[in-house]
């Protein structure tokens, strides 16, 4: 049995689905050991605590530099003997230093199709952009922004009477089914890394 370490910083939709995936068995051979935030008021704390999993706050804010809040995330996972780091809407940029501490071993989840539209605000980018398909992307972190290999992508087509709040809603949803899917994959050792690019053991298409 795999263990994850889930790191948040807001309402936690993406951490509710992995949840919600290991308890129905669609993810069976992992658990949650632990899930952390940056952020006291992130409601992926409630969902976690709703869940019986244990719980941790480490807030930015409260260390000098980037490095002492890193070694203090790193010493909670490492506590919990983590396999892998998720991050499922974690609002902090990691640094080489806690990066290379979990080399492959962290997944992140972002609302474009990458390489489009990396960094903040990537739902609205592609909508004000005017691109006519947009979607998500599970990838591994390295040490660029949304730059890892990437492991699935879900596509969502922009339609005319879409809204910036309305595509966000349907990217979201396809994001719940491919972190699942994502993960599933990579704690059942279904997923090799070679160069940049994700080669699937029993490929699914999901839909
Ligand atoms: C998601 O859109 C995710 O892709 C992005 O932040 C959002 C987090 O949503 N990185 P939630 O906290 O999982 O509901």
């Amino acid at each position: 049995m795999k263990k994850l370490g889930v790191l948040v910083s807001g309402s936690g939709t993406n951490l509710q689905s992995i949840i919600d995936s290991i308890k129905n068995g669609y993810i069976n051979n992992a658990e949650i050991a632990t899930v952390i935030s940056n952020n006291k008021d992130a409601y992926g704390i409630v969902r976690a605590k709703k869940a019986g999993i244990d719980t941790a706050i480490i807030e930015h804010g409260n260390f000098p530099t980037r490095e002492e809040f890193e070694k203090k995330l790193i010493e909670t996972l490492e506590k919990y003997n983590v396999d892998y780091v998720i991050l499922a809407g974690f609002m902090r940029v990691l640094t080489k230093f806690f990066i290379s501490r979990f080399k492959n071993r962290i997944l992140n989840i972002h609302p474009a199709l990458l390489p489009s539209f990396p960094g903040v605000d990537a739902q609205k980018q592609a909508f004000d952009y005017g691109v006519k398909f947009s979607g998500c992307t599970v990838h591994f972190v390295d040490e660029g922004t949304d730059t890892g290999p990437i492991i699935v992508q879900a596509v969502v087509p922009v339609i005319n009477n879409d809204t910036e709040e309305t595509l966000k809603k349907r990217i979201l949803a396809q994001e719940h089914k491919i972190y699942s899917y994502a993960i599933k994959l990579l704690t059942e050792d279904k997923l090799t890394i070679v160069g940049n690019k994700v080669k699937i053991k029993d490929e699914n298409i999901v839909n």
